[in-house]
């Protein structure tokens, strides 16, 4: 594994883990998603420089109320849940920009002697390098031990041996189906210290309305984030999607609890993916599955974590209860 190490600032330090991967995983996973029945992709690869930089205005959006209300639970809660963690590390899973763990920071800062060393894990070494900057000028004291990295394989690669806090926010562990999100989470757990915690942030179901709405934004940023994979698979596997050529779909599956993404084809198409030597066919109105995004209720959510050996520790919410942060323990054997 090629290992690549970094300094952007005194305190900062990047690992990348994915450049020798990167090609190889995207190449097997377009080749087995696109010639399956339902031709899908993995969601994970929204996000090069310009998808980070979509999803961070989508987080800005009227109708996208999952940000605004987590930011809001965290600016009324932070203290509490900081209260015991003034050392060790913090380890943010697919953390994205700066601007939720900076409550957490900020909270910590106000409890005397607190040292805390900030480990952001994310597959976006743009979004990754652009967070370490803002946080390093914002905290010029706070360690920073950035990975390049899959949090769903690179885990065990984590320093151990500090009393950690592990963060998943932005309800993205409802971008995995629920088998993956248990294994996830498990994983998680298996390198979890008795007294180590988990901050695991949950979008709860709701009027459909209100889903409809935050996946098909007026703006029609969603639109471009979700054809934004294409032109990630043009630019890594000289691949000729044309993304104007296809509508962004996005709808709530009352049933499944899951928002659903897809692309759907405007017209028949041949595609060819040059560096897996692969052509595909479209038919008019066939879609491409992106991503999902699970609303969880309150037994749901328990269920996940219990299959997990996770124990709901504390629950904080909104007046509303549209999204659930919880703090999670490892289940004493
Ligand atoms: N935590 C932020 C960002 C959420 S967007 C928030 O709550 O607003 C999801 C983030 O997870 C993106 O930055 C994306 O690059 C990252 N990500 C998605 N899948 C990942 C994976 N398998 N491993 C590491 N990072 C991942
Ligand atoms: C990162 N994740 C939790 C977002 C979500 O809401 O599922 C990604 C997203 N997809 C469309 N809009 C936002």
């Amino acid at each position: 594994m090629m290992l690549r190490q970094r300094r952007t600032h005194p305190k900062v330090e990047l690992h990348n883990h994915l450049t020798a991967d990167f090609h190889a995983s995207l190449a097997h996973d377009v080749r087995e998603g696109m010639t399956a029945e339902q031709k899908r992709l993995p969601s994970k690869y929204f996000y090069d420089a310009h998808g980070s930089r979509l999803f961070d205005r989508i987080c800005t959006l009227p109708e996208y109320y999952l940000t605004r209300t987590e930011m809001k639970i965290l600016g009324d809660h932070a203290p509490a849940i900081m209260q015991s963690f003034a050392r060790g590390d913090l380890v943010e899973m697919g953390s994205g920009s700066h601007k939720k763990i900076c409550r957490l920071l900020k909270a910590a800062n106000g409890t005397a002697g607190a040292t805390l060393r900030y480990i952001p894990v994310d597959v976006s070494r743009d979004a990754l390098l652009a967070a370490s900057r803002e946080l390093a000028r914002l905290f010029p004291h706070l360690c920073i031990k950035g990975y390049v990295a899959d949090f769903t394989a690179h885990l065990h690669l984590i320093p151990q041996g500090s009393k950690r806090l592990f963060v998943l926010f932005g309800s993205t562990i409802g971008n995995f189906p629920g088998p993956e999100a248990v294994r996830l989470l498990r994983n998680v757990r298996t390198i979890m210290a008795p007294d180590d915690r988990f901050l695991l942030g949950l979008d709860m179901a709701k009027p459909p309305h209100h889903l409809n709405a935050a996946y098909n934004d007026s703006q029609g940023v969603t639109s471009a984030f979700n054809k934004n994979i294409l032109a990630v698979i043009n630019r890594h596997l000289h691949a000729d999607f044309d993304p104007a050529q296809f509508d962004h779909v996005a709808f709530y599956h009352e049933e499944k609890e899951q928002v659903e993404m897809h692309l759907r084809a405007r017209e028949a198409m041949t595609v060819r993916i040059a560096d897996i030597d692969l052509a595909i066919d479209l038919e008019e109105g066939e879609t491409i599955h992106t991503e999902i995004s699970r609303k969880f209720t309150p037994e749901s959510a328990r269920m996940m974590c219990a299959q997990a050996g996770l124990d709901i520790s504390r629950w904080f919410s909104d007046p509303r209860r549209w999204f659930s942060l919880v703090e999670l323990a490892p289940r004493r054997a």
